[in-house]
């Protein structure tokens, strides 16, 4: 298994640009299988979710023409199976996000259920109740969801309890060809949910409400989606995010490229409170950090609050910054699976439920650790890369799901850092 070795303490500098958010590109993908024409998607990130979601639309009988690394043609004229089979959703959980389209088209579908995964049980009750709402028939066989809707879906008021992204998402798309209109209350805001919902405005659906917590949509009756391509997907702030933290940890000044500043919002507050500087023009975002950051508290919540995303990253930052500082993870239950692997580092990090205390120390020191899920791999790479000495960071297939070229943008940057095959 690959294995990355980090020698801490070299300074960053330079520029870095920022690759296609994973987060949009997975329901864009997904979406396709809403049109029988051609749809070109351009600036998807290079990472192996994409690759798996790509492989299991293929699968599924839809037809592929891969560009470069970084765009393709999809045409879903021809889908031959509406069954999503748990090879590939138990790699990645997204794979759920097929479960509306497919039913929306074809009336019929099954998808292996996903399960729990490393930062908690992630159930899809809400996902499941939202599609009921339309009038789907569900039932839960041999590890797998089966839904039925063979008369089409029908619009319907969905409320959900709780707001969830890929719940919302699957309602979007479902009710993108229901007949008649859907109210979603309480939807998710985030950006990638924002895209998915212009996407399918551009290809003739009629929604209002776009980037709020109550979206209407007035469903297509069954006719496919002619969507207006090429798609471009929006650049990735969850990366973006993790190259200011390194830029901060290592105290270097670092410009991001190809970026949404309005999109990592909460992360430039939270830097700019812990004392970082900025300049911020069209699609570019400069970070000063300081020589020494200032703690600051964080609790994650839904866009546009503090990710729960960043959670990790910004608890690497927390471990040198002066005085103590209070993480408190208000989205998953047991996302905390990096702290036991940054203390091996010399951290200082106390859990009591879902909350963090961690206290400021001197210096890390490099070691032996494991990457748990994709975020909390990112946050052992931070540590790491003010850590003192050699620091090799083991099951990284975690970081290759979901970051471009880590090794390849952070060297360039000037961080001594490099993958054993
Ligand atoms: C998406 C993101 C993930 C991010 C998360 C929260 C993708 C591919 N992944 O995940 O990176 O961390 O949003 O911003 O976009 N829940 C239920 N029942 C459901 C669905 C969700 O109880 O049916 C709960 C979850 O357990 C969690 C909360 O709702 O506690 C939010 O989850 P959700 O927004 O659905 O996350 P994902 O869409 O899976």
């Amino acid at each position: 298994m690959d294995y990355l070795t980090i020698e801490g303490g070299a300074k960053l500098s330079g520029s870095v640009t920022i690759s296609g958010s994973k987060n949009a590109a997975l329901p864009v993908i997904a979406a396709t299988l809403l049109s029988d024409k051609d749809i070109t998607l351009e600036n998807l990130p290079n990472v192996v979710d994409i690759k798996t979601l790509l492989k299991l639309v293929e699968m599924l009988g839809g037809k592929v023409n891969y560009h470069d690394n970084h765009s393709v043609t999809i045409n879903n004229r021809s889908i031959s199976s509406t069954k999503a089979v748990y090879e590939i959703v138990s790699q990645m959980r997204a794979s759920i996000l097929v479960l509306g389209p497919l039913l929306a088209r074809f009336g019929e579908c099954e998808v292996s259920l996903p399960g729990g995964c490393a930062i908690g049980q992630r159930p899809i009750d809400l996902h499941l109740k939202a599609l009921e709402a339309m009038g789907a028939v569900i039932e839960i066989k041999s590890g797998y969801v089966k839904a039925y809707a063979p008369d089409g879906l029908k619009g319907a008021k969905i409320v959900f309890d709780k707001i969830t992204v890929g719940g919302s998402e699957n309602a979007i798309m479902a009710a993108a060809l229901a007949h008649g209109t859907t109210t979603i209350i309480n939807a998710a805001k985030e950006p990638e949910v924002v895209q998915l919902c212009e996407i399918l405005v551009d290809g003739g659906v009629l929604i209002e409400g776009v980037g709020t917590s109550e979206i209407t949509i007035e469903g297509t009756g069954g006719k496919p989606i002619d969507f207006k391509t090429p798609i471009t997907i929006i650049p990735d702030r969850i990366e973006a995010g993790t190259y200011l933290c390194a830029g901060a940890i290592t105290k270097s000044s670092i410009t991001l490229k190809k970026v949404n500043a309005q999109h990592i919002k909460a992360s430039i507050d939270k830097l700019e409170s812990m004392g970082c500087q900025f300049d911020i023009s069209d699609d570019e975002v400069t970070i000063y950090p300081p020589e020494e950051l200032i703690s600051a508290n964080i609790t994650t919540t839904e866009y546009p609050g503090f990710p729960t995303d960043m959670q990790a990253q910004f608890m690497a930052l927390a471990i040198v910054s002066k005085g103590d500082t209070l993480i408190e993870e208000r989205l998953f239950e047991n996302r905390f699976m990096h702290v036991s692997e940054l203390n091996r580092l010399g951290a200082d990090i106390w859990l009591k439920g879902n909350i963090a205390a961690v206290h400021q120390v001197d210096e890390l020191n490099g070691a032996d650790v494991m990457a748990t899920d994709l975020r909390a791999s990112s946050a052992l790479v931070l540590a790491a890369l003010i850590a003192k000495g050699e620091t090799n960071i083991h099951r990284i297939y975690h970081l290759d799901r979901g970051y471009e070229n880590l090794e390849g943008k952070l060297s360039a940057l000037g961080a001594k850092i490099h993958r054993h095959k």
